[in-house]
């Protein structure tokens, strides 16, 4: 086990790929990345980072800023709460820490939205703190390496594998240690791993064993809830109206099409869609608990009586409201112009 962490940093001197949060020791800046990274892919991720480096050049910036902007900014990215909670830790470390982020990794889990993961992340890249990073990749490529069976998603889980990265951890430099684990979980271990170009292939037991598709095990599948959306795509003469949620629930404060959810898919339509005038169009989106299968139903006028949470707008200004992505991708796809 002792020199592991030499054939890991090794092989990512010569493998890592070349992105732009991993050319800066700017705490700010890695936070940014990592909270974006939380739940999107790098390609995707990159071009997000680098208009936030960009309107949001220092935390000030980005607590001084308007959280409408920044949830503008965000749209695309999906669970906004990470933008919203970007926003109210920026707040926070300007009121509470003078505007310096923080440098220790019991500092930095203070912050809204950084749970142990993003504070070793941050805590090891900016400030070479000792901390071992466990994320996916690296369940996946510890779990194999030492074929070990709990499941990653227990309590024993979560605490055997900690273990096993802060050993794994120790006399490396952590930074590139902790890049370098997640870039041979990423790249090599993946869920179809490629054996043949990994380092640590002869050293692998799950290997040897011939037990690596069965790893990592997870005790239970992600409970999903099931919901049945029906928007409300009401437009004339080039306007559309949207109506703003407030309720506690996903999508806080973004703009939809008027909804009215329903129990199930057996359930009748209220009386308003009976006035529908085209087509309507379905759609499935997939959160990380909810699975929503979503009909917009178009109508060729705009009621005389708005609701309270409703306003009218062009249809060419729709992109300047933030959006949940489930919208944005109807936009996309839907061949109505307004
Ligand atoms: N995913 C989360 N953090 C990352 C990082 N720093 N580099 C690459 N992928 C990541």
């Amino acid at each position: 086990m002792k020199d592991f962490h030499l054939l890991i940093a090794e092989w990512y001197r010569q493998n890592k790929r070349e992105l732009p949060w991993r050319s800066t020791k700017n705490a700010y800046f890695i936070w940014l990345s990592e909270i974006i990274l939380q739940q999107t892919r790098i390609e995707q991720g990159k071009s997000y980072y680098e208009k936030f480096v960009r309107n949001y050049p220092n935390i000030q910036a980005l607590a001084n800023a308007d959280e409408i902007d920044i949830l503008n900014d965000w749209q695309g990215l999906g669970y906004y709460s990470r933008a919203r909670n970007l926003h109210f830790s920026a707040k926070q470390v300007v009121n509470e820490f003078d505007g310096v982020f923080p440098s220790t990794y019991d500092d930095i889990i203070k912050l809204k939205g950084v749970g142990k993961y993003t504070a070793a992340a941050i805590a090891s890249f900016a400030f070479n703190e000792q901390r071992a990073v466990v994320d996916g990749n690296v369940f996946r490529f510890l779990s194999r390496l030492f074929d070990v069976h709990t499941p990653i998603d227990s309590t024993q889980g979560q605490k055997e594998f900690q273990a096993l990265a802060d050993e794994l951890i120790l006399n490396s430099d952590p930074a590139t240690h902790n890049q370098g684990i997640m870039e041979i979980g990423s790249l090599i271990c993946s869920p179809q791993p490629k054996c043949s170009k990994c380092p640590m292939m002869e050293h692998c037991t799950a290997f040897i064993r011939g037990t690596i598709v069965a790893l990592p095990v997870k005790s239970k599948k992600t409970k999903v809830r099931k919901r049945y959306f029906h928007f409300l795509v009401y437009s004339e003469n080039n306007h559309l109206i949207l109506e703003k949620r407030s309720t506690k629930d996903i999508w806080q404060n973004l703009y939809q099409f008027p909804l009215v959810e329903l129990e199930n898919d057996k359930a009748d339509l209220p009386e308003v869609f009976k006035s529908q005038t085209f087509e309507s169009e379905t759609f499935k989106h997939i959160l990380s608990h909810q699975h929503i299968f979503a009909v917009f139903h178009h109508f060729d006028s705009i009621p005389d009586d708005l609701n309270r949470d409703w306003i009218e707008v062009k249809g060419n200004e729709i992109q300047d409201y933030p959006l949940p992505r489930l919208i944005d991708r109807y936009l996309e796809n839907t061949s109505t112009q307004w």
